[in-house]
């Protein structure tokens, strides 16, 4: 062998050797890749799974935030969302409109916001008040300003047993009753006046309302109760998720919606998978020629208290609605039945194939046109959290739509109707009750504000 002959089968098998170890090492890199990735997948699977299983669904949406779309194409100046929000807001004609704010049980916040010794800063109905839970569970709710010079009992009050006490120079104020207990730096007797005004309140479902009149005199009694549901109270049904949406628009308009049963064929009859911008739904309808793939189907009723009924401030809508593929095959078919409890508060009961579910809206005004809307789900054990959310998503999805009309929307106090429309002018009867001799009316408000119409 010559030397020539044996240096060159010696690199050839140490080419052959570093071959291999790179292909190794590529192989090994490739390896920890699929790992990492398989990791990864893994890891985003079970969250999703998570979320889809247990986790509740929380939908919020601002008031800018649906039914400006049209306005964001069209926008030629780099406007943003709320900018032109805004904007759509001030040109408004608001109309011909009722009293904004009617009587009833207005829900001020979901019982989960208020910890046992929390105090909350809340403005509903104009009315600025302190709500607060003492260290036993009890909600009490009372006029935020202190008689004493004036300070926020709901910004920096601090709750002591059961009184709240002023951030500013420490007086203390009953939950019951609102009297003053205490001046700490005063040895003389405390004035009588010294009191703020405790409104009545009920913590329920889920929900803390306090009671809201115009009427002095009625004020301090509520004349009907929220109904306590025991299928949410017992915990024997699930929450499977909330929305949460402000809406700038007469609160009058939004329950003369389920009145209004004209509007859910052509509003709420394309498939929820359209989403709400209205601009882009697809209108196609079921009985036309050119049939969608997708179709709500709704059959509608609505009906309010016989004269004398003792659930006077009671109306309800029955909805019967099924999902139809090709216009012709029904899937997700739900029975719903909503009750209208007031001017602020449904109950609305849904059937479904796989069980019962109970979804509760409540409508608070915060402003003359400014409703700020919830929505809880409650589900059966039977219906699986999936097929829940899906629910709440659907329903979410067809009240962004509402709340796209709802936001550009006038009042027209004498509407021009046909007699398919009539229950708009029964609910409208039925409406007034909740209005009284001093009920605030939008002239009232502004000229307090001096004509300012910045809520
Ligand atoms: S302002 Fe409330 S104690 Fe003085
Ligand atoms: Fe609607």
């Amino acid at each position: 062998m010559t030397e020539s002959t044996f240096w060159s089968s010696d690199m050839s098998s140490s080419l052959v050797d570093f071959l291999l170890n790179s292909f190794k090492a590529q192989q090994d890199k490739t390896t920890t890749l699929i790992q990492i990735t398989c990791t990864v997948v893994a890891i985003v699977l079970l969250w999703l799974l998570h979320y889809v299983l247990f986790k509740p669904l929380n939908r919020i949406r601002d008031l800018c935030d649906t039914g400006y779309q049209d306005q964001m194409r069209w926008d030629r100046y780099g406007k943003t969302k709320r900018q032109l929000a805004n904007e759509a807001r001030r040109n408004k004609k608001v109309g011909d409109v009722p009293p904004v704010y009617p009587n009833g049980w207005f829900a001020l916040c979901e019982s989960d916001d208020l910890k046992a010794g929390q105090v909350l800063s809340i403005k509903a109905l104009d009315e600025n008040l302190a709500v607060f839970r003492t260290e036993d569970g009890q909600v009490c709710v009372l006029d935020a300003y202190c008689p004493h010079l004036g300070a926020h009992l709901g910004i920096g009050g601090r709750v002591v047993n059961d009184c709240i006490e002023c951030p500013f120079h420490g007086w203390q104020f009953s939950g019951h009753d609102g009297k003053c207990t205490s001046i700490p730096y005063s040895k003389g007797k405390i004035p009588p006046s010294a009191q703020v005004k405790k409104w009545p309140c009920h913590e329920v479902n889920g929900f803390v309302f306090f009671w809201y009149h115009a009427e002095e005199e009625k004020s301090l009694e509520p004349e009907w109760t929220v109904p306590e549901l025991d299928v949410i109270s017992s915990g024997r049904w699930q929450y499977r998720g909330r929305t949460e949406y402000q809406v700038n628009v007469h609160i009058q308009e939004i329950p003369e919606n389920g009145a209004d049963v004209a509007h859910l064929a052509h509003l709420h009859g394309p498939s929820m998978l359209g989403g709400s911008d209205l601009t882009s739904i697809d209108r196609k309808k079921s009985d036309g020629e050119s049939m969608p793939i997708l179709h709500h189907h709704w059959q509608v009723g609505w009906k309010g208290p016989e004269h004398g009924d003792a659930d006077w401030h009671v109306a309800v809508t029955t909805i019967k609605h099924d999902l139809r593929l090709f216009g012709r095959i029904p899937f997700i078919l739900m029975d719903v039945e909503a009750k209208q409890i007031g001017p602020g508060l449904v109950h609305l009961t849904i059937g479904t194939s796989l069980g019962r579910c109970v979804l509760l809206q409540t409508v608070t005004p915060i402003a003359p046109f400014t409703q700020r809307v919830l929505h809880r789900l409650y589900a059966s054990p039977t219906v699986v959290a999936p097929y829940a959310k899906l629910i709440l998503w659907g329903e979410a999805i067809q009240f962004e739509r509402d709340v796209a009309v709802w936001n550009h929307k006038t009042y027209i106090r004498h509407p021009v109707i046909v007699s398919e429309d009539r229950t708009i002018s029964k609910h409208r009867r039925w409406f007034q009750q909740f209005y009284s001799e001093n009920s605030p009316r939008i002239e009232t408000i502004m000229e307090n504000r001096k004509g300012s119409l910045d809520w």
